[in-house]
Order: C-alpha cells, then structure tokens, then sequence
C-alpha cells in the first residue's frame, strides 16, 4: 500500500495504470474511518483491479458554522485500516494540493438540492461536487463506490457524472450499521452514553415508518406526519430536524406513489447531527 499526498504524483500513478489497462476505483472520505468505510472498499475489491481511497477533509462543504476545524481526525488510524482493507493507495492531501488561490471556477447544484441536507446545508453539495470533479480526475477511476447513508449525495453525485458525461460508473453500497441498528458515522463518537442509547430509535422508527407506508392504508403525508410524530415522542435528547418522504434519486413530493421512495430523517443532538434513510420501492402498493 502505497501513501500519496500530491495531487500531481497521484494524477500520473492513475494515468499509468489506465494506460496499462487496469480498471480504478475509488473510494472518497473525509476519513476518521469505520466499518462504514471499509464496506465501501470492500466493495472495490470486488470489483475494481486497482483500488484509491482517499481521505481529505473538503473545507469548502462545510459552512461557516460547520465543525470543519472540530471535525474528527486519526490518520494512524486509517492508514491501518487502508492496509488491513489491502487497498492500493491512500491518497492524503493537503488543502493546498487540492485548492489553489487561481482556481477560477466553481459548481453550483441546481437540483435535488432544495430539500433534506441540502435546505439545512447552503452550499455543502457545491463543495462535494467541486471536490470531487477535482478528485475524479486526480484518480481517474472507472467506479466510484458511495454510501447509501449519505442517499441524497449519492443522487447529487449521479447528477454530476450525468451532467459532466463522465465516464465513471457510480456503485451505491449499502448502510452499515452498529448491531443495534444506528448507522455507523465519524461523529457518533461525539454522543453522549445516554445519547448513544437512545439513537437506535431512529432507524427502528424508519422501518416502522416503511411499513406503515407500504401498508398503503395512509397518504404520503398523514404517513410523513405519524411517523415524525411518533419519532418526537421517542426521542427524549435528540429533536428532528427534517423527516421527509420522497421520490429516489429525483428527491421530489410524492403524491401518487408508485417506484422507490427515501425516508430520510435527520437529528439534533447536543454535539452531533445524525442522519440516516430507508429507501423502498411502492410499486403497486
Ligand atoms: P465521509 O462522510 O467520510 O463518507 C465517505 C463515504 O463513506 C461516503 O460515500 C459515505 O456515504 C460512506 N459512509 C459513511 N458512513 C457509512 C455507513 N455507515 N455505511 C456505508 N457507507 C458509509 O461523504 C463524505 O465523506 C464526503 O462528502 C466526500 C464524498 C468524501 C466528499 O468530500
């Protein structure tokens, strides 16, 4: 396993294996690596022949209230866990290997946006799309793998790759979680014991949720309405911040369901922002 922290040197590793005909994928994180991350790259094990990931915390998809500087961060860690997963690169860059001050361009996300994460975040998908325009052609895969967790920045990133053309198969890979059902994440080490007790409730109130809508007996929004009330009542330290149903990937109101729909809810604790999703199809519900 190799370590690469300039952008030039990772550019001409990816271009040489393209050009010996090898297939790349790539694996983006913010790193503080789990589980989580190693399902992803296990994944482009199984698929791809040569296999980058990265970690780089993207200053510009936080906001100016945002825990970019508090974000957590281990690099011995991951390097470990890089290795154990046998990938072939950790790329590691600096901020300044990555922006420059004559950077002169910058993506802005029209769609899919408006809502969830995105209405809570102004300008965080701009930051992902930028840095990973930058990154994908830094490492010059063929699949990239992401993380059905972050669902909506896995339909913004498929928005990406088919506004850009690029040519660059997109895997999603499924939530993993801890045996109690809450979706592993680099900030759950911010939760409090008590806190860390009780946030399995979420993910027991999406699947309750997912089968109360595809009983069919209510409307998407009387379902949306019960469901948030429900998860209120359970939640003693946490508050919601959004429970939303809607269409998937397009992330539009249903009102006639029929195709896969997201159920995707976020929540407040005292020093962490937790979210997680289900997503199902209704067809013929
Ligand atoms: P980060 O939060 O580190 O996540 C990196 C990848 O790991 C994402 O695709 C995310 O969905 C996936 N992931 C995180 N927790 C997961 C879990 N419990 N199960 C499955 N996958 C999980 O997402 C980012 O970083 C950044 O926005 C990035 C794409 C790197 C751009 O900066």
């Amino acid at each position: 396993m190799q370590v690469i922290t300039s952008s030039k040197e990772m550019q001409q590793y990816a271009l040489q294996k393209r050009a010996e005909g090898k297939s790349i994928g790539f694996v983006p994180t913010m790193g503080f690596l789990h589980e989580g991350h190693a399902g992803l790259m296990r994944e482009a094990k199984k698929t791809t022949e040569v296999n980058i990931v990265s970690v780089f915390v993207n200053p510009t998809q936080f906001g100016p209230n945002e825990d970019f500087e508090t974000y957590p961060r281990d690099f011995d860690h991951d390097l470990d866990l890089v290795k154990e997963e046998r990938m072939d690169v950790l790329f590691f860059p600096e901020v300044d290997e990555i922006y420059s001050e004559t950077d002169m361009i910058e993506l802005h996300v029209t769609n899919r946006t408006e809502v969830l994460c995105g209405s809570r975040r102004p300008g965080h998908f701009d930051g992902v799309v930028t840095v990973l325009t930058k990154l994908f052609h830094l490492t010059q895969p063929n699949v990239v793998y992401f993380g059905m967790k972050d669902a909506q920045q896995v339909a913004v990133v498929e928005g990406l790759i088919h506004t850009f053309h690029f040519p660059i198969e997109v895997k999603r890979v499924q939530t993993i979680r801890e045996e109690d059902g809450l979706a592993k994440s680099s900030r759950n080490v911010r939760l409090t014991e008590a806190e860390r007790r009780e946030a399995p409730i979420i993910y027991e109130l999406l699947r309750w949720g997912r089968t109360l809508i595809e009983s069919g007996h209510l409307s998407i929004e009387t379902a949306e309405k019960e469901i948030k009330q429900r998860l209120s009542e359970g939640l003693k330290l946490g508050k919601i911040d959004y429970l939303q149903i809607l269409s998937y990937p397009e992330l539009l109101p249903v009102h006639d369901p029929n195709g896969e729909l997201i159920l995707a809810v976020a929540v407040f604790y005292q020093n962490a922002r937790l979210i997680d999703n289900i997503i199902f199809d209704v067809k013929g519900r």
